[in-house]
């Protein structure tokens, strides 16, 4: 993988013209393809937002943080077990187009791209300017590039995706619901979809009683909630493993 200017590599110029702008806006090169202009991440300041947004969290989230912390929540599955599952799950290969939400800095991305031919597509979009730096410097290539933008808002034409993956992310995200409802619209009918999130894993009653409250600013869902907002989304043949305090969902659309 190579750091290449967004504006002279391959992916860029395919990526531009997937963008779906207010006003015909257009996304300032940075290395990646910024749609939310100078500034903070427009979200909620909580103490994940903070660290997400960190230079020196997103230097250590590759590593120590997202394999050595991580796998924690999930039993004992490794990042590198997680990205099999994934690409699995999403069957990546050939010519697909994929679409990473909330991507951090490329560690699914990048390992994405690996696996499609020459005309196959990986977009990673996240909020943290922080995080997409380091996705350019560590996980750019010929089939993948970055854009900066809000999953809850999606720059993107609807079904312009055949695979769709959000690890890790969904419960730090401010409107978890707008998410899934966004992924699913820009997932091609017949596509697939991936979300590993938080589960609380506690008796009904207490999960209802708990509602949608964070704790420094990381949710957690109950076993039913993303699998029952996919469902209502509109997706089908929807799958549900869990592990430890992590939930990984699958679904397809229609
Ligand atoms: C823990 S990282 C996950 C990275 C990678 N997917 C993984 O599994 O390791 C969570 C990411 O979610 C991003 N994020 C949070 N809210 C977001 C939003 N509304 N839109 C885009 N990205 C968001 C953060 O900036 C952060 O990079």
């Amino acid at each position: 993988m190579t750091n290449t200017p967004v504006a002279a590599s391959m992916p860029a110029a395919r990526i531009e013209a997937m963008l779906v702008l207010p006003d015909g806006a257009t996304p300032t090169d940075r290395g990646y393809l910024d749609t939310l202009g100078p500034g903070p991440a427009p979200q909620r300041r909580t103490v994940a937002s903070v660290a997400m947004n960190s230079g020196f969290v997103s230097r250590i989230y590759e590593g120590p943080w997202r394999q050595g912390a991580l796998p924690l929540l999930a039993a004992g599955m490794t990042m590198r077990s997680e990205i099999d599952k994934a690409v699995r799950d999403l069957r990546v290969g050939g010519s697909q187009t994929v679409l990473d939400v909330a991507c951090g800095p490329g560690n699914f991305s990048g390992r994405f791209a690996d696996l499609l031919g020459d005309d196959g597509l990986v977009v990673g979009i996240d909020m943290s300017a922080a995080m997409l730096e380091q996705a350019v410097d560590q996980n750019a290539g010929p089939r993948v590039g970055y854009v900066r933008g809000d999953a809850a808002r999606l720059p993107f034409a609807d079904a312009e995706f055949d695979a769709v993956c959000c690890y890790a992310a969904l419960y730090l995200v401010d409107e978890p619901e707008r998410v899934l409802a966004e992924m699913v619209r820009v997932l091609a009918p017949g596509g697939r979809l991936c979300v590993m999130t938080s589960c609380a894993r506690l008796p009904g009653a207490v999960q209802r009683a708990w509602g949608g409250r964070r704790v420094g600013g990381v949710r957690l869902f109950g076993r039913d909630e993303i699998t029952g907002l996919l469902r209502d989304a509109g997706c089908t043949r929807i799958t549900l493993q869990m592990r430890g305090f992590a939930q990984f969902v699958q679904a397809y659309r229609g």
